[in-house]
């Protein structure tokens, strides 16, 4: 593990996702910029002394010289160092697991994807909401036509701790998260406007393809706090993305709804267990995860029985697990697209686009990833 020190906020719950899986060990580690911490930390979590490590770099080399060395690097340091310390592990023939938006620029982007492909190893990245038993069944259902042709997809995710000054908020994400230095070029976009379009395009089962998009601040941070986009998709489908941090009275309210000709289905995070349907001229369905009903391959993902909640963890616990796979069985592909360095792709390119058009006052913009100089 990169990062992940004592004090962060998100390793902890790669940590325990890992452990939930079952299938990985945490063996080393370059937890902070600070060997120390990074010293404090490892023995605080049981790891060797001699596998804590002084920066990215000397873990790769380290690892990489050991018969027992990690076979899987996970970066869970803030944005702008994902670059560096992702490809220097590739560059050691690691595998990668990589925190989101994968990195701050495109060309560091595809710098990464081709090194990975050279190298022949996974990159994962976590998105982590493709993880939940029930947006798996929406995904079942869409791809079964329930809902007929798909004619709208929109997704909201909307929080409240920007309003606040996020430099008093105590976590160290707080402060690094508004400054464009670190964060990128974009702020809420990234940070969370990225989820709401990793869901939608796992659902959809299809990128989007170009954005109309208006950033903004209501608080006067330097990057935005708001992100309004208009998308269109392959086939005609449209859809709307609103990423909004400075919102009061909203925690972590990423809300999906995808319409067809027939019926809409709607997901949200904060009631993951249950997925609404409603039926043009027909009653309401509330399908409860881990019912008879549910499609076998999202089933195959539910791990308490219905009504014992299941929530966030098992979700990044479900992703490890589909990454494990994806690294010791990669011609074996399950059911469900993985979150890998494609999703992180995208992600940095629908922030350059959005970014793009925001310039440009809302100008539709392509979203494209097909080759690293342009559109696809
Ligand atoms: N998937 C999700 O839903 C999700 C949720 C939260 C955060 N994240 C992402 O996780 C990443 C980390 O976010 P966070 O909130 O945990 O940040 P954080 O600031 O709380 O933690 C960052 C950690 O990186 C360490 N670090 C900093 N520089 C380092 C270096 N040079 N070498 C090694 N370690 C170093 C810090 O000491 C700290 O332990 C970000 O990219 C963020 O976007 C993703």
């Amino acid at each position: 593990m990169v990062g992940g020190g004592t004090g962060s906020f998100f390793a902890s719950y790669h940590r325990a996702a890992m452990r939930l899986s079952g299938r990985w060990d945490l063996v080393a580690g370059a937890f902070s910029s600070d060997m120390a911490r990074s010293v404090a930390s490892g023995s605080a979590l049981g790891v060797a002394p001699d596998r804590v490590y002084r920066d990215a770099d000397a873990l790769a080399e380290g690892e990489a010289g050991r018969p027992d060395g990690a076979r899987t690097v996970a970066v869970v340091t803030p944005n702008a160092l994902h670059f560096e310390q992702c490809k220097v592990s590739l560059e050691r023939g690691l595998n990668v697991i990589c925190d989101k938006p994968l990195v701050n620029e495109l060309e560091e982007a595809w710098t990464l994807h081709e090194l990975a492909k050279r190298k022949g190893v996974f990159f994962g990245v976590t998105f982590t909401y493709p993880g939940y038993p029930m947006v798996r069944e929406a995904r079942s259902r869409i791809a079964r036509g329930d809902l007929g042709r798909i004619k709208f997809a929109y997704a909201e995710y909307l929080q409240e701790w920007v309003a606040e000054d996020p430099r008093n908020l105590g976590a160290k994400g707080g402060s690094w998260r508004s400054d464009p230095n670190v964060a990128g070029p974009t702020g809420t976009m990234a940070d969370v406007g990225t989820h709401a379009q990793s869901v939608l395009e796992f659902l959809l089962g299809t990128p989007i393809e170009a954005v109309s998009a208006r950033l903004s601040t209501s608080t006067g941070r330097a990057i935005d706090d708001r992100a309004i986009l208009m998308l269109r998709f392959s086939e005609g489908t449209e859809g709307l993305i609103w990423a909004d941090q400075a919102l009061p009275g909203h925690r972590n309210g990423l809300r999906v709804k995808v319409a067809g000709e027939t019926a809409t289905l709607e997901w949200r995070q904060e009631a993951p267990e249950t997925l609404w349907i409603g039926t043009l001229g027909g009653a309401d369905q509330i399908l409860h995860r881990g019912q008879k009903d549910m499609a076998p391959e999202a089933m195959s993902y539910v791990t308490f029985p219905a009504g014992v909640p299941e929530g966030y963890l098992e979700a990044l616990g479900i992703l490890y697990a589909d990454f494990a796979d994806a690294v010791e069985t990669p011609d074996q592909p399950g059911p469900f697209e993985v979150p890998d360095i494609v999703y992180g792709l995208r992600g940095v390119a629908l922030c350059e686009a959005a970014l793009t058009s925001n310039g440009k006052g809302g100008a539709w913009t392509p979203v494209g990833i097909g080759n690293r100089n342009g559109t696809a």
